[in-house]
């Protein structure tokens, strides 16, 4: 058995990790970190929160053990506590994953705080509050920072870790080298950016994609083949700058931006969201329901783990089976 070193650690000696929200994200965390060996405690207050998450993991296992479990790692590994202090008493890393609610992420990062040993790191899931906004009530803010995932945590690698205005450098520097050493693929940050880098990329083309099924100008469907059929194949191992690049052929991205720079402008004609209204609501979800067909939630989850690791095994990109 391994000897729990005494928090606070270095990055490399993390054994015990807590997770605190455990829905889509925390949960998915939590199967990231025991698939990547260390010991979880986990809580949430929702009643059926335990069965729930118990499922996810589960549901998640076959994906991790195809990517590679670590050694020791085990679903066994983790413990649900009836309360948050009890969740986070030993912890040497805590991830939180509550709803996106301002006031609940600022008032719960302080309870946080009182109750985790001192000068362990606190990181928020947060998709897009500056830790600025939600370090105010805790009265050790320097410890807390933004480790932002994609879901799946367990096999979408990006974290984006950013400090906010109070965050100590220390603890910035500390959750990047730890979530490296759990197996992800980190981004620091060094200023606050609402939505950070990735969801304000994904939000601006999911902003365009909601106004022209408002405007029934495409279908959910188009909209979803018009990028796995397209831009989205190259995206998994090009991001779209170099993409880009490659389309000014041996001229590059000068020659790109030369040659086609002002016709790429004429896109550009909306650039505020649409009014997210009753209607355009419903046909999204139609939309979405008549794409998923007879597939179900957990089918449609298993398919998209099974092709995450196709693309991740493909570009050569499956993580190592250590941390
Ligand atoms: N869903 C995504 O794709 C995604 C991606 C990246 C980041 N995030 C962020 O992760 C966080 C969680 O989002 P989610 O999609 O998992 O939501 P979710 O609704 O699936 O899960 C939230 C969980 O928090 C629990 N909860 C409620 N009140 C709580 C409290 N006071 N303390 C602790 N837990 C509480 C709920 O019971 C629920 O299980 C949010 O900050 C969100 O912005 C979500």
């Amino acid at each position: 058995m391994t000897t729990t070193p005494p928090a606070p650690c270095a990055p490399e000696d993390v054994r015990r990790v807590a997770c605190i929200g455990a829905g889509v994200i925390g949960g998915g965390w939590v199967a990231h970190f025991l698939a990547r060996g260390y010991d979880v405690t986990a809580w949430d207050p929702a009643p059926d929160a335990e069965e729930k998450l118990r499922r996810l993991v589960a549901a998640a296992w076959p994906a991790l053990e195809q990517l590679g479990l670590a050694e020791g790692a085990s679903q066994d590994r983790l413990t649900v506590t009836a309360t948050l202090a009890e969740a986070v008493a030993d912890a040497q890393f805590v991830q939180e994953s509550a709803p996106e609610k301002l006031e609940l992420k600022r008032s719960l990062l302080a309870e946080l705080d009182a109750a985790t040993p001192p000068g362990v790191v606190i990181a928020s899931s947060t998709s897009g509050y500056p830790m600025t906004d939600m370090q105010t009530e805790a009265a050790d803010p320097g410890r807390l920072v933004v480790g932002h995932p994609f879901n799946p945590p367990y096999l979408i690698p990006l974290v984006e870790v950013v400090g906010g205005e109070r965050t100590a450098a220390d603890a910035v520097a500390w959750s990047s080298r730890f979530y490296d050493v759990a197996g992800k693929s980190v981004i620091t940050m060094d200023r606050e950016l609402p939505g950070f880098i990735a969801n304000r990329l994904q939000e601006a083309l999911w902003r365009e994609a909601l106004h022209m099924v408002a405007n029934g100008e495409a279908t959910v469907k188009d909209i979803d083949d018009s990028i796995t059929e397209g831009p989205g194949l190259r995206w998994a191992f090009m991001g779209p700058c170099l993409t880009f690049a490659l389309a000014g052929g041996e001229g590059g991205m000068g020659h790109m931006l030369d040659h086609f720079g002002p016709s790429l402008k004429s896109p550009w004609t909306r650039l505020e969201a649409p009014e997210l209204d009753r209607e355009l609501r419903d046909a999204m979800v139609d939309g979405c329901e008549e794409a998923a067909g007879e597939r179900t939630y957990a089918d449609l989850v298993a398919e998209r783990d099974q092709g995450v690791i196709d693309v991740l095994r493909a570009t050569g990109r499956l993580g190592g089976t250590a941390r």
